[in-house]
């Protein structure tokens, strides 16, 4: 019998990524993708509904509220995606039997540490998007045994809006870039997460929460900088540094998350520098 696999915020660029890698591709495997207008998980009765109609066996929740800075004054609307929706889906995941695959975030670190953190540090988020997707971790770990949270890092990919893409178009129109190096962090390919996803919809690994990202670390001007070398035409010295934006969310400085315990489980960790230029090569 087929595997069925749910995934939520079917618009977003990791659903989109997985989608583009994995849909149709194994015979066991049966995904269904639901935008947010398709399936909003902060509708219980429209979770019902889909739960009760196709027994899935995996649900991967993609969907969230993920604009940091409109968090700061959109608080209720952040908390109601990533977290009171979060309650819900695991407690119908409990219901269903369904293993939730959650993505959060580094976010929910302060970044005073110096050194990566590894899952048992100790989280404490300073802004409201940290927090509200920190109580969805806690709403899981109440609700479900059979659970993995995979805290995530500095996604990028071809889709949606993210840091890549902003500085490629800003690239290709040879445009002055000024970049923080203010916060240090690891940037990760969403199509490397996507993988590890698929790995473990395939391979039974122990429930709990991952941290997952690239190898190595980098503030955001080495990402720009990194991003800008593979655009020989683009004149190096239209991209600078600077020491900090000013922004209304606080960023944590420091969120290299440590990815010891996800590299026992899966050993295809590549550097971000490696990902970055292959998924550069595909957009050209
Ligand atoms: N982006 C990062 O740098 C980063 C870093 C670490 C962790 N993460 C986490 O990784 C996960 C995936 O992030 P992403 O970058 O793929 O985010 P994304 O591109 O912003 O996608 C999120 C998707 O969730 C959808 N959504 C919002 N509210 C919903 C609702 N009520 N019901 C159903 N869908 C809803 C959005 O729909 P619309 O398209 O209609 O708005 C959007 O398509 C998130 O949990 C995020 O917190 C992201």
């Amino acid at each position: 019998m087929k595997i069925k696999v749910l995934v939520t915020g079917a618009n977003g660029q990791l659903a989109k990524t997985l989608k583009h890698l994995f849909l149709n591709t194994n015979d066991q495997i049966e995904f269904y993708f639901f935008n947010r207008k398709e399936l909003d998980i902060t509708s219980q009765d429209a979770l019902l509904q889909s739960f009760n109609k196709n027994k899935y066996q995996y649900c991967i929740n993609c969907a969230a509220y993920t604009n940091v800075e409109l968090a700061e004054t959109e608080k209720e609307k952040a908390f109601l995606v990533n977290a009171i929706a979060v309650d819900s889906v695991s407690k119908i995941c409990k219901i269903y039997n369904t293993i939730l695959i959650h993505i959060s975030t580094d976010y929910v670190f302060d970044g005073a540490k110096s050194s990566p953190y590894t899952e048992d540090d100790i989280t404490n988020p300073i802004n409201e998007y940290g927090k509200s997707k920190l109580q969805g971790e806690l709403n899981i770990k109440k609700n479900l045994e059979h659970y993995y949270i995979i805290r995530a890092s500095w996604l990028y990919s071809a889709y949606g809006h993210n840091f890549l893409k902003t500085i490629v178009n800003k690239i290709k129109d040879n445009a002055n870039l000024s970049v923080t190096k203010a916060q240090i962090g690891t940037p990760t390919s969403c199509e490397d997460l996507s993988r590890f996803i698929y790995y473990i919809l395939n391979t039974k690994i122990a429930f709990g929460v991952y941290h997952f990202s690239a190898k190595g670390e980098a503030t955001w001007f080495d990402f720009a900088r990194e991003i800008s070398l593979s655009f020989k035409s683009y004149n190096q010295q239209k991209l600078n540094a600077v020491e900090n934006y000013k922004t209304k969310a606080k960023r944590p400085n420091y969120t290299v998350l440590n990815i010891g315990k996800t590299e026992a489980n899966y050993q295809q960790l590549k550097h971000w520098k490696t990902s970055l230029k292959s998924l550069i090569s595909l957009l050209g």
